[in-house]
């Protein structure tokens, strides 16, 4: 069997893992105690590392490493990703150089396309720090990449979702949303539709460097996917206002997501890694839970309780 080694075993990783151990040998990047029982109990080896202690990925150098699945995230300040170029370095020193990666980046890449679509030929054009930080990872992975003729597969990622990642919090402090004449488009991607893609990303592709949108099939304003999310949890809409009042209702954080608008093309994904996406639109978990009134209750409880 081959090695894999995940390097952050966040939420989409651990959905990943129990599809991953049926093709790996599974070790995974760890931090906490606590992040290794969860690789333990799903079947991998934790590995104690972290990527801003060089020293600590030294024990990432000394693997036998095949195949890596890269879903940590750069660090949150800067406009690079030095993270990723201490993990590259520290797999260049590996005796075997890993031949396949697999990297979660985010479509916030290509900055804003005015609501235009994008598809993977589209330019980079990335505008906050935040997407300057994922611009700068997917570049030191493609020279990576073409430096030791390693397959490598970038899936571009916009917001992640699922039942206990909604964001309904925001509705419940009733932040402001855009008047639906001003507003910008994204596109989501369920959780684990995302883990699925992973493991496409690392068995589904031959060879070479390849980038993919791994999204849904369908861009929704914002406002649309929060009124969908208020209807089904029989919440009350905020108030919609213009942009420009918006800006200077929510923090400069939030803004940066809301000030960009893209209509992502998932064609390649579909046709290249054969995806099938169980949440082909956020309708169709809404629908799951809509019919559900329990589950629906739980999850408002905890959203209740996130602050
Ligand atoms: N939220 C969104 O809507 C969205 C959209 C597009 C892309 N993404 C990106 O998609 C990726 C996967 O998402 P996710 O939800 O699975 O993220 P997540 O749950 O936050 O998982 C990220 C993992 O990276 C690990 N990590 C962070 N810093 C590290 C460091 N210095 N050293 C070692 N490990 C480190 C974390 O470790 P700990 O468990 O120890 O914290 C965690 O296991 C992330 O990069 C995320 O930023 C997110």
């Amino acid at each position: 069997m081959r090695n894999l080694l995940i390097v952050g075993l966040g939420d989409v990783a651990r959905r990943a893992l129990p599809y991953l151990v049926r093709h790996w040998r599974v070790l995974a990047v760890t931090r906490s105690p606590q992040a290794a029982r969860i690789a333990r109990a799903g079947g991998a080896l934790p590995v104690s590392a972290n990527l801003d202690d060089w020293k600590s990925l030294q024990r990432v150098a000394g693997l036998a490493i095949d195949d890596v699945l890269i879903t940590a995230p750069p660090p949150e300040n800067g406009r690079t990703d030095p993270r990723m170029r201490k993990l590259l370095s520290a797999m260049t020193k590996a005796d075997s150089i890993p031949q396949r990666l697999c990297y979660i980046s985010t479509t916030g890449v290509y900055g804003d396309g005015g609501g235009e679509w994008l598809d993977e030929t589209s330019p980079l054009r990335p505008q906050s720090d935040r997407a300057q930080r994922r611009a700068d990872a997917e570049a030191a992975l493609r020279a990576f990449s073409r430096r030791h003729g390693v397959q490598l597969t970038i899936l571009r990622t916009p917001g992640i979702y699922a039942a206990d990642r909604l964001p309904l919090r925001r509705l419940l402090d009733g932040l402001p949303l855009i008047r639906p004449e001003e507003d910008s488009f994204s596109n989501h991607i369920h959780a684990d539709d995302l883990a699925r893609l992973c493991v496409a990303g690392l068995l589904r592709v031959n060879g070479g460097l390849r980038c993919y949108n791994a999204c849904d099939d369908e861009p929704l304003s914002v406002t649309d996917w929060y009124s969908q999310l208020a209807d089904c949890f029989l919440l009350p809409l905020p108030e919609m206002l213009p942009r420009e009042e918006v800006k200077q209702r929510v923090s400069p954080g939030l803004w940066s997501f809301l000030a960009e608008s893209r209509r992502v093309d998932n064609t390649r994904l579909r046709r290249e890694l054969k995806a099938v996406l169980r949440y082909p639109t956020v309708r169709v978990l809404l629908e799951e839970l809509s019919a559900d009134a329990g589950l629906r209750a739980e999850i408002l409880a905890k959203a209740g309780k996130i602050r």
